[in-house]
């Protein structure tokens, strides 16, 4: 399935423009500028499908993509959408499109049915902050099962990268929603994209 090309189906500015409910959601948060959309074109192996930039905010709306060649109606429907969210956090765009896209991503966390697993983005370099903290006490109150990944595992040495790995696992294993493993990744030099990978495919079916 990741093999095939993706696309770009949909933009979703607020709640009411949210796709009818159908295939398995799996979407991805985190902190403006953690690597969401790079991570995303990285598993697909398709730089440039979601975009990216190094200015905080570049993602405004919920993004959907699903697999090529399906035509969404009736028993041709994919069998999965990747769903890229806005940052939350310091963003570089005025404060109430802030404030929307904000309460956008976290009406989506807790109230859509068809949303299977949320990959939530934590950059290696900061570790789990006050807000990605808060985010996974929705999610462990909403039911809604997540999985945490560090980013950017290339910007710090690999002991570090270990080291991190474990003390986040610590953060979350009381946490009755989090999928009790931690995938280090690095979208610039592709690694740990296979298990995060397998693991959407197994969430989707699940
Ligand atoms: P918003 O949409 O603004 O919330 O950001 P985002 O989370 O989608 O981040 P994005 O993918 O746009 O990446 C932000 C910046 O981090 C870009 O300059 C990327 O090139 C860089 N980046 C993303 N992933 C990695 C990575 O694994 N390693 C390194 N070194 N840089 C990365
Ligand atoms: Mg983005």
């Amino acid at each position: 399935l990741f093999k095939r090309p993706w696309v770009f189906i949909r933009g979703v500015p607020a709640m009411k423009f949210l796709p009818p409910e159908g295939p398995p959601e799996i979407a991805f948060a985190g902190r403006s500028n953690v690597g969401k959309s790079s991570l995303i074109n990285a598993l697909l192996e398709q730089g440039g499908l979601a975009r990216t930039s190094n200015t905080p905010g570049r993602t405004q709306e919920l993004n959907y993509f699903v697999p090529g060649g399906f035509s969404g109606e009736g028993e041709d429907l994919p069998p999965l959408a990747l769903v890229d969210m806005p940052g939350y956090g310091f963003a570089q765009a005025p404060k109430d499109e802030v404030d929307r896209w904000t309460k956008l991503v976290f009406d989506y966390l807790k109230g859509r049915v068809t949303l299977k697993r949320v990959y939530l983005l934590i950059d290696a370099r900061h570790g789990i902050m006050k807000r990605d903290a808060d985010v996974m006490d929705l999610l462990d109150k909403a039911a809604v099962s997540y999985q945490v990944v560090l980013t950017k595992a290339d910007k710090i040495k690999p002991p570090a990268v270990l080291r991190l790995k474990s003390e986040t696992l610590d953060k979350i294993r009381k946490r009755p929603a989090a999928f009790p493993e931690v995938v280090a990744t690095s979208s610039e030099k592709s690694e740990g994209l296979d298990e995060v990978r397998a693991a959407i495919l197994f969430a989707a079916a699940g």
